[in-house]
């Protein structure tokens, strides 16, 4: 038998293309198809079906559909929330195509569309152009706009084309979640690397410059207003190698949450999360051997320790110009190791009043450095075991209030704490409860089931009641020290 070489089937796009390549193609398909189709709305409102302008953005439209044909049936363009997704994947609006995006969402939701599904074999120039006139020629203000266009679309014999109701489904809170925290991954990450990045300068003796930690800050600081669980939670983040630069992070972090608390303005949000985001740069110079030592330091190798607030001061004094971010800066690495009475170091002759941005930095900085694994050499403190110790210094090492506010915004038991439900499963606390008098009660995602197997569990709201019963459905028994049962809890942030 002679094979047939046009029974051999060339190899699909598809098939020559990774899953991720894949879905990039279709993006970029999809989103060409969001703005080819809005162009052909808009032309179809001015001119007639008859009018030559109409010809381009049909074909332009068709052109589109032919390449989204070559790896699926159908192409089906649909809404949901506020979304478009080609099939399944979301189409992410750009800079770009922005106008497009909003103004065929407001057109689909305003005619009650859910979906437009073009069928490939069947979809034909003149179908396309009968639709779109349908579609601008509906008005949205009539009762049922949704049964007025397929009740046309009937009419007029179109069938290669179909629609779907919109159904008002808000998005999941799945959904919302993942959304903002890639947002809030990556806006950790960049800022680790800006850390990174100013420190090495300094090491190298470079002009160092914090324009890009600013920006970094800045987006921080706009999702910590609409995000902060998320961004707490990857504080519980820690590499050995990279400590100063997760510490940084975290401290910047922790400040900002802290600041929000106080009623700071944005403004005033920024020039603290640079602040708190460079109060160690002074251990930029201090060799990695002292910095990473796996033992108790000597008395001389304390008194370099010691020496990073001097020595970060000497730092942003150099950088370009002095101005408010960086006096702000001298201020808090100044001040951080300082103490609230004045009793830490450097060591000072007369009696030093710290500024709230340094009692703030001093707080967040201690809670962090004993929360991690890499400082001294210590194991770390599960969160309330820190929250306990620094309790016992208040007063004398924190400020008494603020470290009141701190208890209350991280709450009893704060982001990242391992605890034991009454029913005797495990989890992680996700979430703590917005509702002051609710502290006790924050979310926890279960990752153990009573037998203890682990398990990929759902995310409990503690302070919901059992509506039979009217009592809450679930509390905390106690709290399990992650460090003692090796639980890295930062996995469940990621
Ligand atoms: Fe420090
Ligand atoms: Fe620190």
């Amino acid at each position: 038998m002679v094979n047939d070489p046009k029974q051999i089937e060339p190899l699909s796009t598809r098939q020559l293309l990774s899953p991720k390549g894949f879905d990039e193609e279709m993006a970029k398909k999809g989103k060409e198809l969001v703005n080819q189709f809005y162009i052909l709305m808009k032309t179809a409102q001015i001119h007639g079906p008859t009018n030559v302008a109409m010809e381009a953005p049909i074909e332009n439209v068709f052109r589109t559909l032919r390449g989204v044909w070559q790896w699926s049936d159908d192409a089906y363009l649909r809404l949901e929330g506020d979304y478009l997704f080609l099939d399944e994947l979301k189409l992410k609006m750009d800079i770009d195509g922005f106008t497009s995006f909003t103004s065929l969402i407001d057109a689909l939701k305003q005619l009650q569309i859910g979906g437009i599904l073009f069928k490939k074999s069947s979809t034909t120039g003149d179908e396309l152009k009968r639709f779109v006139y349908i579609l601008v020629q509906t008005d949205p203000n009539t009762p049922e706009p949704f049964e007025g266009v397929t009740q046309r679309m009937k009419t007029m014999g179109i069938a290669s084309i179909e629609v779907d109701p919109f159904e008002e489904k808000k998005e999941s809170f799945d959904d919302i979640l993942r959304d903002t925290k890639e947002m809030a991954k990556s806006t950790y990450f960049r800022t680790m690397t800006a850390v990174a990045e100013v420190m090495d300068n300094i090491k190298l003796g470079q002009a160092v410059s914090v324009k890009r930690a600013k920006r970094v800050v800045q987006s921080m600081v706009d999702l910590l207003l609409q995000e902060e669980s998320t961004l707490l939670g990857l504080t519980t983040l820690r590499s050995h190698d990279e400590y100063t630069h997760h510490h940084s992070v975290n401290v910047c972090i922790l400040s900002l949450t802290m600041g929000q608390r106080l009623g700071y303005s944005k403004k005033e949000l920024t020039e603290l999360g640079i602040a708190a985001l460079f109060h160690d740069m002074g251990k930029a110079s201090i060799s990695p051997e002292i910095l990473n030592k796996p033992t108790d330091f000597t008395e001389e190798e304390w008194q370099v320790m010691r020496r990073h607030p001097i020595l970060g001061v000497k730092y942003v004094i150099k950088l370009k110009g002095i101005n408010e971010m960086t006096i702000r800066m001298v201020t808090g690495i100044f001040e951080h190791h300082l103490n609230y009475d004045s009793s830490g170091y450097p060591k000072l002759d007369t009696k030093w009043e710290l500024s709230l941005l340094g009692r703030i930095i001093s707080l967040v900085d201690c809670y962090d450095a004993l929360t991690s694994s890499r400082v001294y050499n210590r194991v770390p403190y599960p969160p309330d075991k820190a929250l306990k110790f620094m309790l016992n210094k208040s007063g004398r090492a924190f400020d008494p209030i603020l470290m009141k506010i701190f208890v209350n915004s991280i709450g009893i038991f704060p982001i990242g704490t391992l605890v034991l439900l009454d029913t005797n499963e495990l989890g992680v606390v996700v979430q703590t409860s917005s509702s002051p008098d609710r502290i006790d009660r924050p979310k926890v995602k279960i990752i153990a089931d009573p037998s203890g197997m682990e398990v990929d569990g759902d995310v409990i709201d503690l302070s919901e009641l059992n509506e039979k019963t009217g009592r809450f459905r679930t509390s905390i028994l106690k709290i399990i020290d992650s460090t003692k049962y090796k639980v890295d809890v930062s996995r469940y942030f990621l």
